[in-house]
């Protein structure tokens, strides 16, 4: 996560990694914003490459409602990635439910990890806690399953170096129709 790159240089960045990929196209590139009022110069640059074929969808990160209808201007989004969990970045309750609206995929990152964000581990919450021992599921799985609950726009991106941490995410996935799961936050 370095500093935001200028617009002059985003498509020297895509090419590079169309380069380290061997691909001719991008699928999905996301425009991660950082203290940026207005994202449409930005968002412009990546559009004349998605018009030119280098890339086949765009995505925006780290942004606010007025981001995403200033980008939508120009060019459809197809995901929003902010951050979310059952405890942490709520502030973005509204843009998940708009992008239901609009049929844009919500990413959430963060969804374990939560205030303690790159520090890594598991955010501590008694209630999920509580609430993964009484079903026999691990709070992991929880928190997982309650981003998953909050619609079916709404993809799970944990990160794990662990194999069995790895299983057990996957299979948050059967978990979201849980009694009380949606109503723990
Ligand atoms: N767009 C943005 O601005 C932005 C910012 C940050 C992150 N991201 C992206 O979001 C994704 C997730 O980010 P993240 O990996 O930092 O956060 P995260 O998914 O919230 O948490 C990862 C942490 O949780 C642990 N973990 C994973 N599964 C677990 C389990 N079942 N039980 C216990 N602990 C578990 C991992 O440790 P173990 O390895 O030990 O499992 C790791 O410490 C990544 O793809 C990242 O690139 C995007």
């Amino acid at each position: 996560m370095g500093r935001l790159a200028r617009p002059d240089q985003l498509r020297g960045l895509v090419e590079a990694d169309l380069g380290s990929l061997g691909r001719d196209h991008l699928d999905v590139v996301y425009l991660r914003q950082q203290g940026l009022e207005s994202v449409a110069e930005h968002f412009g640059v990546l559009a004349d490459l998605r018009r030119e074929g280098l890339i086949r969808h765009l995505g925006l990160s780290n942004v606010r409602l007025a981001h995403l209808d200033q980008a939508e201007a120009i060019a459809p989004v197809v995901a929003v990635q902010n951050r979310y969990g059952v405890d942490f970045g709520r502030v973005n309750d509204e843009i998940l439910d708009v992008c239901r609206a609009r049929g844009i995929a919500f990413v959430p990152f963060f969804a374990l990890t939560g205030a303690g964000r790159e520090q890594g581990g598991l955010a501590g919450n008694d209630t999920v806690t509580a609430f993964a021992h009484a079903h026999g599921v691990t709070p992991a799985q929880v928190r997982l399953a309650w981003t998953l609950s909050r619609g079916p726009h709404v993809l799970a991106i944990p990160g794990t170096g662990n194999p069995t941490h790895l299983a057990e995410n996957l299979s948050a996935a059967d978990l979201v129709d849980l009694p009380g799961l949606s109503e723990l936050a």
